[in-house]
């Protein structure tokens, strides 16, 4: 596995395995890396040869007074995680790299990034669409994978990738949950014990006859920004304290 600080390397390995006709898988992270994230990286693995992992914790998809700062950073556990998993490529790029010409917003992000976390974090889809803009053209993926508990983020990033006509397969990866059914997140290391407690009953809210705001808020949470269904799904995103939890099932 090639660990690439920069652009220069990994563009010339994926070339050379692009010449070599393979084909090319990229999982986008912020890193903080959990098994949901090495679920990704195993079904890029099933359908790619050559599998990069990009680890940015990317400033444009965070408002001030959000969680960037304090947002969880482990890159060596994180690198060593991947070595073990068996990716071809580890991409660890610095703002100025992603963000040439400072970090701002460079693509906006279409229709499907209306409402749901727009209603409570407006920057965030711009935030997410620039960044993956720059990295899908700084890793030129055949593939990308994302994971469904960011259920409105695959939405919006298979529009951009349609819109922009960037003829990238973006494969959605089903939630991987401990066994209490809590999704995966590299936020729940925020939470006590007793948050956890706590954020392990929404997705059973979610699952259950009456998925409404007063059900989170009797299951223990502080503050419900919404819990709606829309492309089949039920979605939620629910606050415990100052850790702000997000999920969704097939409704
Ligand atoms: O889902 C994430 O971890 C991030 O939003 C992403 C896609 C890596 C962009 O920064």
């Amino acid at each position: 596995m090639d660990v690439f600080d920069t652009q220069m390397g990994l563009t010339r390995a994926v070339a050379q395995a692009r010449a070599a006709g393979k084909r090319i898988g990229f999982v986008p992270t912020m890193g903080a890396l959990h098994d949901g994230h090495l679920s990704l990286v195993e079904m890029a693995k099933d359908v790619c040869d050559f599998v990069v992992v990009s680890i940015f914790v990317n400033p444009t998809q965070f408002a001030p007074g959000e969680d960037f700062e304090a947002y969880p950073r482990d890159t060596n556990r994180d690198v060593s995680m991947l070595g073990r998993v068996g990716v071809d490529g580890v991409y660890l790029p610095s703002v100025e790299e992603i963000y040439p010409n400072g970090a701002a917003v460079t693509v906006h992000a279409g229709t499907a990034a209306a409402g749901l976390e727009s209603d409570f974090r407006p920057h965030f889809f711009d935030g997410v669409c620039s960044v993956v803009h720059r990295l899908f053209e700084i890793v030129r993926p055949d593939v990308a994978v994302f994971g469904e508990k960011d259920y409105q983020q695959l939405m919006v990033i298979r529009e951009m990738v349609a819109a922009h006509e960037m003829g990238i397969e973006v494969i959605g990866a089903p939630i991987m949950r401990d066994v209490y059914g809590l999704a995966l997140s590299s936020r729940n290391a925020y939470l006590s014990a007793e948050e956890l407690e706590i954020a392990r009953r929404l997705n059973m809210v979610l699952r259950s006859k009456h998925p409404t705001p007063d059900a989170l808020i009797d299951a223990g949470f502080d503050k419900v920004d919404y819990i709606e269904e829309r492309w089949g799904r039920r979605l939620a995103a629910a606050w415990i304290g100052k850790t702000r939890l997000i999920d969704n099932i097939s409704a």
